[in-house]
């Protein structure tokens, strides 16, 4: 019988960053949003559902007033591994105007998911919009469409899965960030 695993051991290539690295750096963002945002409410616009369990572990993280508010943007359905552009499934609801927004996702590529978020609240006329990513792909060949403020971690330009970044919406569980062995350095 199999041992019990997040990932089956010969599917997994390595880990990138560690449970461990990733509770340090969420209190470390965590601080630098508290300061930030002293003294003011803060609206949380996190992008599901990728972002879901960064989100968790961020927001406690933050010792202010907030609010959360969640839409859902695919870019990478099933089994692709790049990005198929971006669709709205669960578009934007809340009134954010006069809000001080933050938007949280879990990694950025091209930039196109965190351009359509900051294009579509942009309209809405808050009073400030930054954005933050557990994870930034370094891939030196690309002009991002937008540069995040506020970011966790550099990883190199593969798939990666695990805390809440999937692969045919599997290994979400993980608990760190890994890249999966038929992912390992694959070719364009
Ligand atoms: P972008 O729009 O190209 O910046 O891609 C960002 C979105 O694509 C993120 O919100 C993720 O959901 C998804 N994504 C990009 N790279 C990966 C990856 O390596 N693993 C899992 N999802 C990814
Ligand atoms: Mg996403």
């Amino acid at each position: 019988m199999a041992q019990p695993a997040f990932i089956p051991p010969d599917q997994l290539a390595r880990v990138v960053v560690s449970a461990d690295q990733i509770a340090r750096r969420n209190r470390e963002l965590g601080e630098r949003i508290a300061g930030l945002y002293a003294g003011r409410e803060l609206t949380i616009m996190a992008v599901l559902t990728g972002a879901m369990i960064f989100l968790a572990d961020l927001i406690r993280q933050i010792p202010l007033q907030m609010r959360l508010d969640v839409v859902s943007i695919s870019s990478y359905p099933g089994t692709a591994t790049r990005s198929q552009g971006v669709r709205w499934q669960l578009p934007l609801s809340a009134d954010l105007s006069g809000r001080h927004v933050l938007i949280v996702d879990d990694i950025v590529e091209t930039g196109r998911t965190l351009e359509a978020m900051t294009d579509e609240i942009g309209q809405m006329a808050p009073a400030s919009l930054r954005t933050c990513v557990l994870l930034r792909k370094q891939r030196p060949d690309l002009t991002r469409r937008h540069e995040p403020d506020l970011v966790g971690f550099d990883v190199p330009d593969e798939f990666v899965v695990g805390y809440g970044l999937d692969y045919d919406n599997l290994y979400r569980n993980v608990p760190e960030i890994c890249v999966l062995r038929q992912h390992a350095e694959t070719p364009r």
